[in-house]
């Protein structure tokens, strides 16, 4: 079906796409189908029950509003935001481009959302007409670009909207506004998610808190922020957001443009950051693999660098709304195939094999 419209879809700017798509999940015209669901799919995590590892990730439901649409596309959770206390527009158009030969995207959205008084009613809409829904809805928090006291949005949006929560993503890995990466400092990070987690402690519900981070970390950053993470004792980690790199195989035009590059060619960069998370903790905090996947190969190879779930957002605009069905289904076959009885198995797989040779490389991408 996908296939029919694509070269629609391509003919128009990934904005004006991305907006129709949005009506059209909204207006719930797409037959709903449940959460792809097969026992062997489902997961326990942060005290979440997740039917199936695929989720969408955060950037594509900016204010909550299209959640039931996104759900019937059989996703097994779902994240939406960054949402910022004050409504924003953003960065100026245009500010996505597609690549479509490496099935790559840049954006420097820059946060535009409606801010959190509108994301908090659509979120009471959510959850008044839909208590039934079993898939877990993530909420991810961000600041407004003028704030230069972070903890204050952050903590602010916990309490606005933490109720709501299945789980909570602090994201401090968007490029495309300034300052937001320097909060992945360690000497900044701890007492800021020290904060942010008894801010959240403090709510009824007390959902789990995730971190999000951005695949630019080197070696010693890593150690450094496992550290932080094991001693703050976050509930999880998403690994990770777009990427500053532009790999040579981008013509200039689109290499040029500023923002972070997500899709196949931040695939690998995430899968070895996520392994070497996964070994830094020795696989003690619940890992969310994200960066370039879209086939059921992307996603064993992010399970068994150490992810419990993953997400994907950029796989959704080359492949369409079936792929998270197509990715549950080819996940099954692929557990039969093999003597799998969990997707549970695979997870940090690649570790224990290296281990089993001695400890010695421990690289799952
Ligand atoms: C257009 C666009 C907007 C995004 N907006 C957000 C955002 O608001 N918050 C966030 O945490 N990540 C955002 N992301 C990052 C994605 O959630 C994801 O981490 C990244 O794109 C890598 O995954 P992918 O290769 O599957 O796209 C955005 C990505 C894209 C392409």
């Amino acid at each position: 079906m996908y296939g029919l419209i694509k070269p629609f879809v391509f003919q128009l700017k990934p904005e004006t796409a991305h907006k129709l798509t949005i009506k059209v999940l909204k207006m719930g015209v797409i037959p709903k189908k449940n959460a792809m669901k097969d026992s062997r799919l489902e997961s326990n995590l942060m005290g979440v029950s997740f039917p199936n590892p695929i989720g969408l990730a955060a950037g594509f439901d900016k204010n909550a509003e299209a959640i039931s649409g996104i759900i019937g596309m059989g996703f097994g959770f779902v994240e939406v935001g960054t949402v910022t206390p004050k409504a924003q527009v953003g960065n100026p158009t245009p500010r996505v481009f597609r690549h479509v030969a490496t099935k790559s995207v840049i954006n420097r959205m820059g946060f535009p959302n409606e801010g959190v008084a509108v994301f908090k009613e659509n979120i009471q809409k959510f959850r008044g007409k839909s208590s039934s829904v079993n898939v877990p809805v993530g909420l991810n928090i961000g600041m407004n670009k003028d704030q230069i006291e972070p903890e204050k949005d952050y903590r602010l949006l916990i309490q606005e909207v933490g109720q709501y929560a299945d789980y909570l993503t602090v994201n401090v890995s968007s490029p495309n506004t300034p300052g937001l990466r320097n909060l992945q400092n360690p000497e900044f990070l701890e007492p800021f998610l020290t904060a942010l987690m008894e801010e959240k402690g403090a709510l009824e519900n007390n959902p789990p808190l995730l971190v999000k981070l951005a695949p630019d970390l080197d070696d010693g950053q890593i150690k450094a922020i496992a550290k932080v993470l094991l001693r703050v004792k976050i509930d999880g980690v998403i690994l990770t957001n777009t990427t500053l790199d532009r790999p040579d195989v981008l013509p200039d035009a689109f290499a040029n443009e500023k923002g972070g590059l997500s899709g196949a060619l931040v695939k690998d960069k995430s899968t070895m950051v996520i392994s070497k998370f996964y070994k830094e903790t020795n696989g003690t905090i619940p890992i969310v693999g994200i960066g370039g996947v879209s086939s059921v190969e992307d996603v064993i190879e992010k399970m068994r660098a150490g992810a419990s779930l993953v997400q994907i957002y950029t796989g959704l605009i080359y492949h369409g709304p079936d792929l998270p069905r197509a990715l549950c289904k080819k996940i099954v076959e692929f557990l039969e195939q093999n003597g799998y009885n969990n997707i549970s198995e695979l997870v940090g797989e690649d570790h224990k094999k290296n281990n089993e040779q001695d400890g010695t490389n421990s690289s799952a991408a």
